[in-house]
Formats: C-alpha cells, structure tokens, sequence
C-alpha cells in the first residue's frame, strides 16, 4: 500500500465545505487504488491572521514542506480587507506559500466541459473545441519586486506638487524566464505542440529579456514545438475572438493573473476550473476560484473546481493517472446526468437536480 502525506489549507469563506469534498474523493480514489492519504491541516489566510496575527504562520509553511504535496482551498474576505501596508492582508499567505515553496509554475487548464457549453457569454461556435492551458511564471515579476511607499519630499509636476508617492518593480533573472519557458515547451509536447508566448516586449524591458530567453530555449531544445509571440493586449482580444487557437500560453506573474480569469470565464464556470502550482519539491493545488465570502457556510458552493483539483493532484505529483482519468470522467458524467449547483444552473435545471456542496462531492464519489 502506498502512502502519501496530504496537507490540508481550508483557509477563509466557502474554503472548509469545498476541501471536505476533495477530501472525499480523495479517499475514494485512494481505497480503490490501495493508497492511504495521511492529512494534517494548517491554517492560512484571514483565519491564520485571526488566530496567529499572520496571514502564513511558520507552522503552516513547514506542515506543507513536510508533506508530499498540498491541497488548498481559498483565502480572503471583506473583513480583512485593507490599503493599510502596515496591516496583515490574507492573499500574502498564498504569496508567502508560493514562494516558500518556490512554486514558479502555475498550471490552469481551461476547458469546455459539453454539458455546461450553454453558460458562457461567447457564442456556442466561438467556444467549441477550447482546450488550453495557461502558465503562469508564479514567483517573480511585480508580485514580488522592490516596492515602496513614501512622502514625496522632492515633489513633482507643474506645482512641484508633494503628496505620497508608491511603486512596484517588474523584475525577471534569465533563469526564471528559462525554467518556466522548459515548462511551457514541455506541456506542449504532450499537447498539440503550440507554444503562445505573451509579454509586452514592445513597451517593457522585462519582456524584451523575456522574449529573447524563451525564443533561445525553443531554437536550442524545442525546435519541434510551434512557437508565436503575442503581446499582452490583443492576446486579451484574441483569447475572447478565438480562444480554440490556443494551446499552452505562457507568459509573467500579472499578465498570467489577468488572462487567467479571462480564459476562465470563456467557459462561463469558474467554479470549475482547477490550478497546480509546481516547483522542485512540494507541489500545491486550489481552485482557480476564491473564497466567495457571501455563499460562505450556506453549503451551497460548488466543489467541483477543488475536486479536479484534487485530479491534478494526482497526476503531477503521484503519477496516478488512472485515478485522475476516473475523477474527470465521474465529474464528466455528474454533469451529463444533469446535476448542478447554483451557481452552473440555469432556467432549465430543474429544482431537484439543483444540489448543495456535500451532495455533489458524494455524487461524484458514487461514480467513482
Ligand atoms: C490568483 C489570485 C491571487 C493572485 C491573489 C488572491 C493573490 O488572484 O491565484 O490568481 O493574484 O495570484
Ligand atoms: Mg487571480
């Protein structure tokens, strides 16, 4: 029997009733597997900051170093929400985690499942056949960049106007732009071999380097994988205008934030979309979505997202890809026998197919 080491971050909001699902289906897959899942759990976000007065207690960090891989579920909340610098803000536990962990690849992949094709806005021929995965270079760039915020003694403009004065740096190393480019051209090998390479080379420095690394890396190791170069605002007109062109994009930290959600909602159901975040070590899973704070403890969020989560889980860091061929296909068929939860309805489903988070984790289960 095989063991792994599962930590467990529920963090803030809906978080608690979605990773009890995943949960759930982990142990379905495990008991059909022979595989034991051991979880611990840790507290981050709002919760972490309440509890311990930091958003990333060293507990939390080390809990996750010492397992063999991490499921999180969301953080933040309009209670901890402030613009004071010096106040605790729980999304830095997701950066501080991210960064403990060096967790410089973000994995979101984005697609059509048929039974929901009605809920996006895009036209049904727009979004037929959509089927890519965005990465997103996740530990550097201004996310992580020299910051500041200061009085402006100098003072500046027509008036020589004074006032305070704040900035942020969009910083990259050669080797930051490179493994994340290896990761792109690697995903792309087992996919239809397209490689979108998003920056704003004719503005930014930072993306200038970012161009030339990754054009480098594909002519000395990937002349085999097709490579474009696309500039961060017409690839957000092109991903709505014909977003079944794509196949992996990669591109920075923000660029990757921005056209993540983007991508996400060309499905119209974010509640569905999964990430994995991977470095050299510990990997980490969560939902693409957040902790959606005014649906919290209703028991009425959609698991579905932290349960193919979950799928990830298993096929990058256990290799188990018959379990998670059997999470996607379970998902799949819930969806084809109708089931959803509020926020996947619509005006057709009827009320008694319309069910709450902890009954469509166990229909999940039943068809695993
Ligand atoms: C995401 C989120 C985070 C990010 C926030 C919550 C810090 O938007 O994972 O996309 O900006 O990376
Ligand atoms: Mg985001």
């Amino acid at each position: 029997m095989k063991e792994y080491k599962i930590c467990l971050l529920p963090g803030d909001g809906i978080g608690p009733e979605i990773i009890a699902e995943g949960v759930k289906v982990l142990d379905a897959v495990g008991a059909k597997y022979d595989t034991a899942f051991e979880y611990t759990e840790a507290s981050i976000g709002g919760c972490a900051i309440d509890a311990y007065g930091t958003a990333l207690p060293d507990s939390t960090l080390e809990a996750a170093k010492a397992s063999d891989a991490v499921l999180l579920a969301a953080v933040g909340g309009p209670k901890w929400d402030t613009t004071d610098p010096s106040k605790p803000r729980p999304e830095q536990g997701l950066l501080g985690i991210r960064k403990g962990l060096e967790l410089y690849t973000n994995l979101r992949p984005v697609q059509i499942f048929s039974a929901l094709a009605g809920a996006s806005t895009l036209k049904p021929e727009v979004i037929a056949g959509v089927d890519l995965m965005m990465v997103r270079e996740l530990t550097g760039g201004v996310y992580f960049g020299r910051r500041e915020r200061f009085y402006d003694e100098e003072g500046a403009g027509v008036n020589g106007a004074r006032g305070q004065r704040a900035y942020d740096t969009m910083e990259y190393r050669e080797y930051e732009i490179e493994r994340i480019a290896r990761q792109a051209f690697e995903a792309a090998r087992k996919r239809r071999g397209k490689v979108t390479s998003v920056d704003k080379a004719n503005v930014l420095e930072s993306s200038r380097l970012w161009r030339e690394i990754v054009h480098a890396i594909h002519d000395a190791d990937y002349p085999d994988v097709e490579l474009e170069d696309i500039l961060v605002d017409n690839c957000a007109m092109q991903l709505i205008t014909r977003p079944a062109d794509f196949d992996v994009m990669v591109t920075e930290n923000m660029f990757g934030d921005i056209l993540s959600d983007e991508a996400a909602q060309i499905t119209g159901s974010l509640g569905m979309l999964a990430s994995a975040s991977l470095g050299d070590g510990t990997a980490l899973y969560e939902p693409s979505h957040g902790s959606a704070p005014d649906i919290a403890g209703r028991g009425i969020a959609n698991p579905l997202a932290q349960i193919l989560s979950v799928e990830m889980m298993l096929r990058y860091s256990f290799a188990m890809q018959e379990g998670a061929d059997d999470i996607r296909r379970a998902v799949t068929e819930v969806l084809d026998a109708g089931w959803r939860t509020g926020d996947i309805a619509d005006a057709d489903t009827p009320a008694d197919k319309t069910v709450g988070t902890a009954r469509m984790g166990s229909l999940v289960v039943e068809r695993l």
